[in-house]
Formats: structure tokens, sequence, C-alpha cells
């Protein structure tokens, strides 16, 4: 698989098989985690992988409840890992509280996504779960109260026949920009070079891609036909 095949391949799974996943497999996901970069290369994660069953229960009931059960699903995954959060160097304290930054934030969210891609890689499945009974999973697991927990990501083997479902997502126009902040007139992304294999449609002028001046537009023409869209209507 290419990458960009892996990046539209993963997904979050929701349904498993009764299939226990394979431990070298396990230990393929955690090397990906661990080779993740962060800020200052801080690594401030402890990745806990619950693979044990009555203890993986317990951590997937941890997830839901009667009234918000959208979780539930994860009573299903063989292995939930947990990724706590750890305080990073000093010198990234100090940046984050000057910059007013989550670095370790931004690293799990870095070093989660390593997880599933490289999950997804190996033909398993994955979930993030945000929503979770912190307190519970912290004593079940003996993690301290003072540490916090990022996130739970489930994983296994998708259910069989489970779909590869369409992502919905952002159009390219509505959640990129060349140059400034200020959206541009697509014509910016109608250049063969952006947008082949994308399909969009211009929110100024309705128009999709392949229309002639979309994809044949230079540089310069490019820059003089978007003037208008970038200063008279964002
Ligand atoms: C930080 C984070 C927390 C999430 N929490 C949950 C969750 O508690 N339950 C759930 O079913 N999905 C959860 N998701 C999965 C998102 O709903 C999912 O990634 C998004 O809808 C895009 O769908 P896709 O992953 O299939 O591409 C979470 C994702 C992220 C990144």
């Amino acid at each position: 698989m290419t990458f960009s095949e892996l990046a539209k391949h993963r997904q979050s799974v929701r349904s498993y098989q009764d299939r226990p996943v394979e431990a070298d497999k396990v230990r393929a996901i955690v090397e990906s985690v661990r080779v993740a970069p962060s800020a200052s290369n801080s690594q401030p994660w402890t990745l806990i992988i619950v693979d044990d069953p009555p203890l993986k229960d317990k951590v997937a009931r941890a997830t839901f409840s009667s009234t918000i059960s959208f979780n539930q699903f994860s009573l299903g995954a063989p292995v939930i890992a947990v990724l706590t959060i750890e305080k990073p160097r000093v010198i990234t304290q100090i940046g984050g509280w000057i910059k007013t930054r989550e670095f370790p934030l931004i690293d799990i969210g870095i070093a989660a996504e390593h997880f599933c891609l490289q999950a997804a890689d190996l033909g398993l499945g994955t979930c993030m779960v945000g929503w979770f009974d912190e307190k519970a999973i912290k004593e079940l697991l003996s993690i301290p109260r003072s540490t916090r927990i990022a996130l739970l990501i489930t994983l296994g083997y998708a259910a069989e026949g489970y779909p590869l479902r369409p992502k919905v997502r952002k159009d390219t126009v509505a959640m990129s920009r060349y140059n400034t902040y200020r959206q541009s007139h697509p014509d910016v992304f109608g250049r063969k070079e952006y947008t082949q294999g994308l399909s969009q449609t211009c929110r100024t002028c309705r128009r999709g891609n392949g229309v002639a001046p979309h994809a044949d537009a230079g540089r310069g023409a490019l820059q003089k036909e978007s003037f208008p869209f970038l200063v008279g209507r964002n």
C-alpha cells in the first residue's frame, strides 16, 4: 500500500472479529509509536496494551454507560491501548508555557495516528476513543492519580465484510490554502497537479474540476484571475 492508500484505508472500526491479534503485530505497532516525533523529542506518553481479556473487558466497560452507549463496540475489540500523558522535558514545558501551547497533546495525537496507520498497514482495525471514565481506568491499570489518560485505541481485526466507508470530510478548497489564510478561488486548486484524483466544486462559481480555465491556468494568469476573489469576496 502506498501512503496515500493507507491514509484512505485507515478508518474507525467499530465491529471486530473474535480473533486475537498476533503478538508480533502488536510489537510492530508499539515500535511505530515509539519512533513517533514529539516536541523537543520529549516523547511524553506511556502506551499500555491491555490484552488480558477480563481486564480488557473492564476497561471497555469504562468507555460507555447505559445512557451514553456509543462506545459499547469497544467490548468486541480484543485489545485496547491506553495512552497516558507524561511530563515533557523541562525545555518543552517552558516553551509550552511561553507560547501557551499544549505540546504533549499534539505529540500524543501524532503517536496515536502512528498506532492507527501501522495497524491499518498490518490489516488491523482501530478506533480512537476519547470518551471514557478516566478515574475507573486509572484504578484498573494502576495509573497514578496525577497522570492523565489522553486517549484509548481499540484494536483488532475488523468484522467480516466490514465496509471501507467513503471519507466524510471538508473539501480541499474549504480546508486548505496556498500562501494566505484567506480562502482562494479554486482556480488555485484547478491546476492539474492539485486536482488529480480529487473531486470538488468551486463554492464561488460552482465550477467543478476539469473545466478548461481551471486545468490550464498558469501561475501568473492564476494570480490575476484569482485576485478579485481573494480581495473582494472573502
Ligand atoms: C481524539 C479523538 C477521539 C475520538 N473519540 C471517539 C469515541 O469516543 N468514540 C468513537 O466511536 N469514535 C471516536 N473517535 C473517532 C472519530 O469519530 C473518527 O475518527 C472520525 O469520525 C473520522 O472517521 P474515520 O476515523 O472513520 O475516518 C475519536 C477520534 C479522535 C481523533
